[in-house]
């Protein structure tokens, strides 16, 4: 049998650690698998597009585990009621390659993407930074905003979207929370949430080459976590910005990112430094208070890995069991595979019972 983990339960899951402390939970485990980077097997992500979105899939292993996200980017989704992204993973033993555990990712991109912006920013951003603009206030705010307001110290939250129902939805659900240290202040433009902020986080969702942020609106020593922007053609930073003699840009996974980032717009050899080594010393993630930080994110794998294996770990702890399906046949002589399935099928005739394939009426 492999794990569960449908969405229900990763509620149930969250619900019970609190989503700051799970996110701050899951950045530790990101930041140690960050860590021993030379030991995982990379690649940049499989991505088949078409004109109005993305499929892609993500694989990572070290060796011992193993992993895949399947994830969707479809930004003109939520006009039909949908999201704009979903996924699911897997984690796998590699010794035997079994599956140990199916799960939801879509919960689970939301709050590893906002544990991995802090993560980034913790080791980016100036040490005093407590305003931060959030551009984009969809399915990914919140999350951005809890992440940013737990574990960098942010205390006032600049909310700009060009949907002033998602910033108004954005607003209702942190005031939920009543976070008496966060102040929220929802802006009229990209450019009044930027003034004089602290941190820029863009999240926006456009299959374009858009111009959220514009050079006259960036400051010294701004750290901008650039979020939104992860697919060819689909990227929210004036180049120019890039480009800056002051600006330092972080990247997850460089291979990935110029394929993907903001970078994309920059030639192959321009510098950017990864993450890891900001994450282990060898490399700087700011130089002084004036410079200008730029985290290029896209989303890489080995960030579903240390996720899905931390689901897969808290799921396994909890004191009222979980579910498992059975997604790989378990068989008394493993040579007979054919067998076995004979045999389910003659017992179920036997027993009167319709064929395991659901018959879906036309
Ligand atoms: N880097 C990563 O690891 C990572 C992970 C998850 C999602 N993403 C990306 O983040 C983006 C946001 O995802 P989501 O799930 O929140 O999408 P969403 O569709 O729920 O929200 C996007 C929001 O951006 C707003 N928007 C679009 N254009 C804008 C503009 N010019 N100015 C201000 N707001 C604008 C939309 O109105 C919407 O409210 C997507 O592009 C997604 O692909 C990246």
């Amino acid at each position: 049998m492999v794990d569960y983990i449908g969405t229900e339960r990763v509620q149930e899951l969250v619900t019970r650690v609190g989503a700051a402390s799970f996110m701050a939970a899951l950045a530790t485990e990101i930041e140690a698998d960050y860590l021993r980077w030379s030991e995982f097997t990379k690649s940049p992500r499989h991505a088949t597009h078409s004109n109005v979105g993305v499929i892609e899939l993500m694989p990572a292993s070290d060796g011992q585990l193993y992993s895949f996200k399947y994830v969707n980017g479809h930004p003109k989704n939520t006009a039909r009621g949908l999201l704009t992204v979903t996924a699911f993973g897997v984690l796998s033993d590699v010794a035997t390659g079994y599956p140990l555990l199916l799960s939801e990712l879509t919960y689970t991109t939301a709050l590893r993407t906002a544990a991995m912006s802090a993560l980034a920013a913790r080791v980016m951003a100036r040490r005093s930074s407590r305003v931060m603009a959030l551009i984009g206030n969809g399915a990914q705010s919140e999350f951005q905003a809890i992440a940013f307001h737990h574990l960098l110290g942010i205390r006032e939250l600049r909310l700009f979207d060009t949907d002033p129902a998602a910033s108004c939805k954005l607003e209702r659900n942190l005031q939920r929370l009543a976070l008496s240290d966060l102040h929220i202040v929802r802006c009229a433009t990209t450019a009044e949430a930027v003034r004089g902020a602290d941190i820029v986080t863009t999240v926006t969702a456009d299959k374009c080459n858009a111009l959220i942020l514009t050079p006259e609106m960036i400051e010294p020593g701004m750290h901008i976590n650039a979020v939104g922007g992860d697919c060819p053609g689909k990227t929210e930073l004036h180049p120019h910005i890039l480009r800056r003699a002051d600006a330092r840009i972080i990247v997850e996974y460089e291979p990935q990112s110029r394929i993907e980032g903001e970078i994309q717009q920059l030639e192959p050899s321009f510098p950017v430094t990864e993450i890891s080594a900001v994450l282990s010393g060898a490399a700087p993630g700011r130089a002084d208070d004036r410079e200008v930080t730029i985290f290029d994110s896209v989303g890489f794998a080995l960030t579903d890995f240390s996720a899905l294996r931390y689901l897969y770990r808290l799921n396994r702890e909890a004191r009222d069991g979980h579910a498992a399906i059975d997604l790989v046949p378990e068989l008394e002589d493993p040579k007979d595979l054919f067998g076995a399935l004979a045999e389910e099928a003659q017992l179920r005739r036997c027993a009167g019972l319709r064929p395991l394939r659901q018959e879906v009426p036309a």
